[in-house]
């Protein structure tokens, strides 16, 4: 209360009379490293932030921005080479892999025992979250990449119905091309490059294609003349965007189509979050559908908080943390503004939007069927340093440095040597 009532000038005063170690200690605190710095991103953060402090346990900020999450893993090496970790990571799949070979992640088996995480959290996640048996990360959501966004009043003024197939998206996009808006808003940096591709493979190649490509990394099926199709179908598309694309932030292009100036964008998830955010409502100004081709399969990620080893005067305020998490009350209020779907099987859709509702149906429909599978653009398909080699050749080829044959030669060429 006393402490709750200080006013910063308070504190110094304090502090300047050398009582600042007491009063420091007295609050319990996490500092928790993110990429989360969108608009709608930030919005559903701040339903943890609340949750922790109305617990008495205050928020260290460490923002990277940066989809994927490349930037943040870079800030995070430096963080702990030198011996300074955070109390938790926002982390994709084989990222939290390569962390956990290295001995220095908490162990979160007893609140995790306590809880039954094990029977809530699905396989594909555990997968991940856990590592020689060893609970190390709480799962926050599930997000998916093979998502399509679109502004409604765009489609409605030109008579568009919802795209099912590769023919259909192309006569869709060239009307919207030209009525005079930016067809597909797009923002060129790698892993934006690269959420396509995710779901231009499934759609070109289906499910079995996207394993043998994306997961196992076969090298006939990456050296394919399907592979080829890919490749001449992303420069076909990269025809419908605006020529300021480049370098441009994700959620700018999700502006785009808020603001009406663009017909779609190729998104996972959490671009709902920014139409949310911007007080727009699925069916009715916004429209979200799979990507043509890929209905019947999700490509999906899960942001985990990975829990790093901290020291004695942190673990209380570091379980707090990840119990939050876990909480069902807290996987549903966040997922519901972040746009993704919760990571416990055993949470109501009650409070989700059309397109949450969707979401949550089709991820157990794919799951069940055999068509769920980890996105290659965020971490969940292969290792760091092959998706890496698989951003630069899709990205080049973006570009227009390679035709769509040396494309995947280069492909077939980098993966094998990141291997
Ligand atoms: C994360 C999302 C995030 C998005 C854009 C993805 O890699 O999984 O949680 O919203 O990047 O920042």
């Amino acid at each position: 209360m006393f402490l709750g009532k200080m006013t910063r000038a308070g504190i110094g005063m304090i502090a300047a009379l050398g009582l600042s170690t007491s009063i420091a200690t007295a609050q319990e605190s996490v500092e928790v490293l993110h990429w989360w710095t969108a608009g709608g991103e930030a919005k559903a953060l701040q339903v943890l932030k609340k949750d922790l402090e109305s617990q008495g346990v205050s928020w260290n900020d460490m923002p990277v921005a940066g989809g994927g999450g490349e930037q943040a893993m870079t800030v995070l090496r430096a963080r702990v080479t030198s011996g300074n970790a955070p109390t938790a990571v926002q982390m994709l799949g084989f990222d939290i892999k390569d962390w956990a070979g290295e001995d220095i992640l908490a162990n979160l088996d007893e609140l995790a025992a306590k809880e039954g995480w094990d029977d809530v959290v699905p396989d594909a996640l555990k997968d991940f979250s856990k590592h020689d048996g060893h609970w190390i990360a709480a799962p926050v959501n599930v997000h998916s990449t093979n998502w399509v966004w679109a502004n409604k009043a765009i489609f409605d003024e030109l008579g568009i119905n919802q795209p099912t197939d590769w023919n259909e998206l192309i006569a869709a996009l060239d009307k919207i091309k030209a009525a005079g808006y930016t067809a597909v808003a797009h923002g060129g940096q790698a892993w934006q490059d690269a959420t396509i591709f995710d779901a231009v493979v499934m759609a070109t190649g289906g499910p079995d294609f996207y394993q043998a490509s994306m997961i196992d990394t076969d090298p006939d099926a990456l050296g394919s003349d399907t592979m080829k199709t890919v490749f001449d179908r992303m420069a076909q598309l990269r025809g419908y965007v605006d020529d300021n694309f480049s370098g441009r932030d994700w959620n700018l292009a999700t502006a785009m189509v808020i603001n009406k100036e663009a017909g779609v964008q190729f998104m996972g998830d959490w671009a709902k979050g920014e139409f949310l955010n911007a007080g727009k409502v699925p069916d009715t100004d916004f429209l979200c559908f799979r990507f043509p081709g890929t209905q019947d399969a999700v490509t999906f990620n899960s942001d985990q908080f990975v829990m790093f080893k901290v020291g004695e005067d942190r673990q209380d305020a570091q379980m707090k943390l990840a119990s939050a998490v876990m909480s069902p009350t807290f996987q549903s209020a966040f997922n519901v503004v972040k746009g993704s779907v919760p990571a416990r099987t055993d949470v109501p859709n009650d409070a989700f939007d059309a397109c949450g509702k969707k979401g949550m149906a089709e991820l157990a429909a794919a799951n069940k069927k055999g068509t769920l599978f980890g996105s290659m653009a965020h971490g969940h398909s292969v290792p760091a340093g092959v998706k890496n080699a698989m951003y630069d050749v899709i990205t080049a080829h973006f570009n227009g440095e390679y035709d769509s044959a040396t494309a995947v030669e280069e492909l077939v060429n980098a993966v094998e040597s990141a291997q």
